[in-house]
C-alpha cells in the first residue's frame, strides 16, 4: 500500500475512534493501533454493505446496534478456566500463603470476560480454605461479557480441557463436583458465586479501587498502548494495599513502562509483583 494511503487509513481510524469516544463515551484511542485496525479489517470484510473505514464510522454512528456489534469486536472475550495452569499451580504455592495471613481479601479480577478467569480463582480459594473471607470484583466493559459471567454457563464440550487445566494448576479434587450437567451446557455451582461480584468498569476511563490485596489482570494490558498501559498499572498501584499482589498475562510486561517504580518481581517469571 503507498504511503498516502497508509496515512489516510491512519486518520480514518482516528476519526472512527474519536467519534466513538464523543457519541458513546467508549475510549479506544489508547488502544494497540495493530489490534484496533485488525478488528475495523475484519469488521469491513464481513460486512457487505460497508467498503471503507469511514463509511464504517457513519455507520456506527448512526446505528446503536451496529456499534455493540463493534464494541464485541474490539473487547476480545478469549478465555479459558486455568487458563497457564501452571502459573496457578505457582500461585497456589507461593501467593495464596501471602494471603492466607490476612483476615479478609480484596481480589480485583480486571477484564474477567466471560468469568473462567474468576471461578478459577474461586475454586482455588476455596480449596485453600480461604474463600469465606474473601470478596472479588470482577470487571470488564463488556456487559455481554459480564452477563455469561454472572450466569456461570458454560459449553459441555470444553469442560474436558478446563479439567485438565485444573488438575495441572495442582487441583486435587473431582472437577466435576464444581458444576453441574445441563444438555450441552455445565453450570457453575452457586457456592463459587457467593463471595464474587460482577460489574461494569471500564479501564480506560474509570477510577481506581481501594485497599485491594491481590489483582489480576491478565491478557487485557497487551491490547493498550504503552500510554494507557502506563495510566492502567498506575491505577492498580494506588488500588492495591502496601505489599499488595498484580497477577499480569505470560505475554504482558513492565519492562517498558514507567509505571513500574511501583512494584517489584515476586516472581518474575509468571508476571507477578508486589508493590
Ligand atoms: C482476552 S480477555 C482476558 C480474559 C481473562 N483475563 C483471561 O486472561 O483469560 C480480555 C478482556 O479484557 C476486556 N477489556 C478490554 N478492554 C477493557 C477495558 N478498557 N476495561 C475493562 N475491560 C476491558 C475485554 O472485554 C475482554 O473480556
Amino acid at each position: 500500500m503507498e504511503q498516502s494511503n497508509l496515512i489516510n487509513e491512519d486518520l480514518e481510524i482516528q476519526i472512527l475512534l474519536e467519534n466513538i469516544f464523543c457519541e458513546y463515551g467508549y475510549d479506544f484511542r489508547n488502544y494497540s493501533r495493530t489490534h484496533i485496525k485488525r478488528r475495523i479489517l475484519h469488521r469491513i470484510s464481513i460486512e457487505s454493505k460497508i467498503n471503507s473505514i469511514s463509511e464504517m464510522t457513519k455507520k456506527i454512528l448512526n446505528d446503536k446496534k451496529f456499534f455493540k456489534v463493534v464494541l464485541q469486536d474490539f473487547s476480545i472475550c478469549v478465555t479459558e478456566m486455568f487458563r497457564d495452569p501452571l502459573i496457578y499451580k505457582n500461585v497456589r504455592k507461593n501467593i495464596i500463603p501471602i494471603l492466607k495471613n490476612k483476615e479478609h481479601i480484596k481480589i480485583w479480577d480486571a477484564g474477567c470476560a466471560t468469568g473462567e478467569e474468576t471461578y478459577s480463582l474461586a475454586i482455588l480459594l476455596k480449596e485453600e480454605g480461604i474463600y469465606n473471607k474473601t470478596e472479588i470484583f470482577a470487571t470488564d466493559f463488556s456487559k455481554i461479557a459480564l452477563n455469561t459471567a454472572e450466569e456461570g454457563i458454560y459449553p459441555a464440550r470444553k469442560i474436558k480441557k478446563y479439567a485438565e487445566n485444573y488438575h495441572e494448576a495442582g487441583g486435587t479434587k473431582v472437577f466435576s463436583d464444581y458444576y453441574r450437567m445441563k444438555s450441552d451446557h455445565v453450570i457453575m455451582d452457586k457456592s463459587l458465586r457467593e463471595r464474587i461480584i460482577f460489574f461494569e468498569h471500564n479501564l480506560a476511563s474509570s477510577s481506581s479501587f481501594d485497599f485491594m490485596d491481590f489483582i489480576i489482570c491478565r491478557n487485557v494490558l497487551i491490547y493498550f498502548s504503552k500510554e494507557l498501559q502506563n495510566q492502567v498499572v498506575t491505577f492498580f498501584g494506588n488500588s492495591l494495599v502496601d505489599k499488595g499482589i498484580l497477577w499480569i498475562g505470560s505475554r504482558e510486561s513492565f519492562k517498558y513502562l514507567n509505571c513500574n517504580k511501583y512494584f517489584k518481581p515476586i516472581d518474575s517469571v509468571n508476571n507477578i509483583y508486589v508493590k
